[in-house]
């Protein structure tokens, strides 16, 4: 995998923008341990973004990137901010950055959209941009229709420039599976949001560590946007008031804050605890550092495995 060759950092890994959670300090804390850190700018204003620009600047010397959330209302002024700060990555998620590519590749700035269709993947190859994040219907948070397995090679046959596999992943034999698919690295949320740098609420984190994928539903198929999360009264009384008819503004204001009601309240209640169907494979607490460690070493047992089976 060389992922880490392209960006210039230790493992071929890239941690997902999540919102709410990847803050300045957090994605300064994953490049520091070999990763590349991304700050998740999700429905921040402009100034809390530059803030936590300044914060992970000031934490650590490694490469580290921003995630657009292309629904925020100020994603004109946070994509002038990638440029103005010159942030080496961006990544972007819920939608295409087609408009900002052409300024971004001008300021040097890599650009990785998410995307969840080999069409998207195709557009984004021709718009110029760097590389393309294939993300799984596996992933927490907003998802697509194909699952990793079906839309990486998919994509990776389709264009010419690195494909990063996300979605599902939180071992070394799914690294490796990857690989085999065509991804010249991986981007993991799940598995990181129990690392003792995260600074999600410990309620939420004992609950990503206690589900197995049972636990985990998805909310938004049938009126709204589909976003996976783990069960509770939120998504019982969400799913009900879908099956009522209720229309996708509706649904959107029902679920406004639920995810910062999770995360940094701990409401686990009624707050929206997104996460991926790896959620099963997540078992301890312990530090990024361990984390990526310990993934990257059961990846290379199982890369010697392989051959003998
Ligand atoms: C709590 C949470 C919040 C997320 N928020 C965002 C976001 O703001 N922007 C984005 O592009 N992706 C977001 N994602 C998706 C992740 O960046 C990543 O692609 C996904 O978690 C990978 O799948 P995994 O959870 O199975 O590892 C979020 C995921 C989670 C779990």
């Amino acid at each position: 995998m060389i992922l880490n060759e392209i960006l210039g950092i230790k493992y071929p890994v890239i941690q997902g923008g999540m919102a709410n959670i990847a803050t300045g300090e957090f994605a300064a804390a994953i490049s520091n341990a070999g990763a590349l850190g991304i700050i998740g700018s999700g429905a921040m204003s402009p100034e809390i973004v530059r803030k936590e620009i300044e914060i992970c600047k000031s934490l650590t010397d490694k490469p580290f990137g921003l995630n657009i959330m292309l629904m925020s209302p100020y994603s004109d002024e946070i994509a002038q901010i990638v440029i103005d700060y010159k942030i080496p990555v961006v990544t972007t998620g819920a939608g295409n950055p087609g408009k900002y590519i052409e300024e971004w590749k001008k300021a040097g700035v890599k650009v990785f959209p998410v995307v969840s269709s080999q069409s998207l993947a195709i557009k984004m190859e021709r718009e110029g941009v760097d590389g393309i994040i294939a993300e799984g219907m596996e992933a927490g948070g907003h998802i697509g229709e194909m699952t990793t397995m079906t839309l990486v090679p998919q994509v990776k046959s389709a264009v010419k420039i690195p494909v990063i596999a996300a979605g599902g992943v939180a071992s070394g034999a799914q690294l490796l599976a990857a690989e085999v698919l065509g991804a010249c690295g991986v981007q993991l949320g799940t598995l990181l949001l129990v690392s003792d740098e995260c600074p999600a609420h410990e309620n939420f984190k004992d609950v990503i560590i206690k589900s197995g994928s049972n636990k985990v539903t998805v909310i938004g198929r049938i009126g709204g946007v589909a976003t996976r999360v783990v069960k509770n009264k939120m998504t019982r009384d969400y799913l009900a008031k879908e099956k009522e008819g209720w229309n996708k503004e509706q649904l959107e204001k029902f679920t406004l804050g639920a995810l910062r009601r999770a995360v940094k309240e701990g409401d686990v209640t009624e707050g929206s605890i997104m996460a991926g169907l790896d959620i099963g494979q997540v078992e301890k607490k312990d530090c990024v550092s361990n984390i990526l460690n310990n993934l990257m070493k059961e990846y290379e047992r199982e890369k010697g495995d392989l051959c003998k089976n």
